[in-house]
């Protein structure tokens, strides 16, 4: 059995990515708030097992405990490839830095960065040893490489993703049985994200128009369609260990 972790996968890209990800042979381990059924559902249709979790990824002082028995679920199956898949995030609060609540900023943080952070050190500290195929993939974003006024948190925290899954890759080609790990950049991918973004004003965000454009002239795609690339990288022969790639 192939056991794979995805977090976000109750909407947007994540639910997508999850449900492409299904079939036989797969366990899908969903992490999330909300219970993700209509997701669980397309996954029991397509002949893959699932598991759901309820875990609100902000609250990292408790994320070891609350992570530990998706682990010992994984471990438990004597699992023949195991995979993590970062993709949960926000881009809340959109606005110039100074300006909204702290306890904004810092869900952000947590939620874009720690989270993944301490997901993937558990999920490191747990399988090291496991000698089969071990894959963890990041959700990142080309806001990682340029600064866009109102997303100082996103630019930033997306920045962080990369260097980790960069020096994580660095770490475990020092390692027996290593892992493999990688960043997907999906581009804009129509989800609730987008929708929100739309709504910001030009003293937020001042590319809003830009925004409002691409839900239109093509530049935004489906999130199945950018699933199914990134899956297939996901599944593919050819991971691209240590690389930052793009839809
Ligand atoms: N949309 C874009 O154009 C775009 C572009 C580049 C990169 N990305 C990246 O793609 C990824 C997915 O984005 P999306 O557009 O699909 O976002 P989305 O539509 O807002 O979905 C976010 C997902 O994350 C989960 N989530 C949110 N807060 C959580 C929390 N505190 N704990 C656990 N799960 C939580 C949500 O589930 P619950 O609400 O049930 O918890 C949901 O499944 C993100 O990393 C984003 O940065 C998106």
């Amino acid at each position: 059995m192939q056991e794979i972790i995805i977090t976000g996968a109750s909407r947007g890209f994540g639910r997508h990515v999850a449900i492409q990800l299904a079939g036989p042979g797969r366990h899908l381990h969903l992490i999330n708030r909300s219970k993700p059924d209509a997701t669980a559902s397309e996954i029991r249709d397509r002949g893959g097992d699932v598991s759901t979790w309820s875990i609100d990824l902000t609250l990292t002082e408790r994320l070891e405990d609350s992570f530990l028995p998706v682990l010992d679920s994984v471990k438990s199956r004597n699992p023949e490839a195991i995979g993590l898949i970062n993709n949960a995030g926000t881009i809340e609060p959109v606005g110039p830095l100074g300006k909204y609540e702290t306890s904004g900023y810092r869900k952000h943080l947590e939620l874009n960065y720690v989270a993944p952070a301490l997901l993937t050190h558990l999920f490191v500290k747990h399988f090291q040893q496991l000698p089969i195929t071990k894959r963890i993939l990041f959700v990142g974003s080309g806001a990682s490489r340029r600064p866009i006024h109102g997303w100082s948190h996103y630019c930033s925290s997306k920045a962080a993703i990369d260097m980790l899954a960069k020096t994580v890759a660095l770490e475990q080609d020092a390692q027996e049985y290593p892992f493999e790990t990688a960043v997907f950049n999906p581009g804009r991918i129509e989800t609730d994200m987008q929708e929100a973004l739309r709504d910001k004003s030009k003293e937020d965000f001042p590319l809003v128009d830009d925004f409002v454009a691409s839900a239109t002239d093509g530049r935004n795609l489906p999130p199945e369609q950018v699933a199914e690339k990134m899956v297939r990288i996901f599944l593919s022969d050819t991971f691209p260990h240590g690389e930052i790639v793009g839809r």
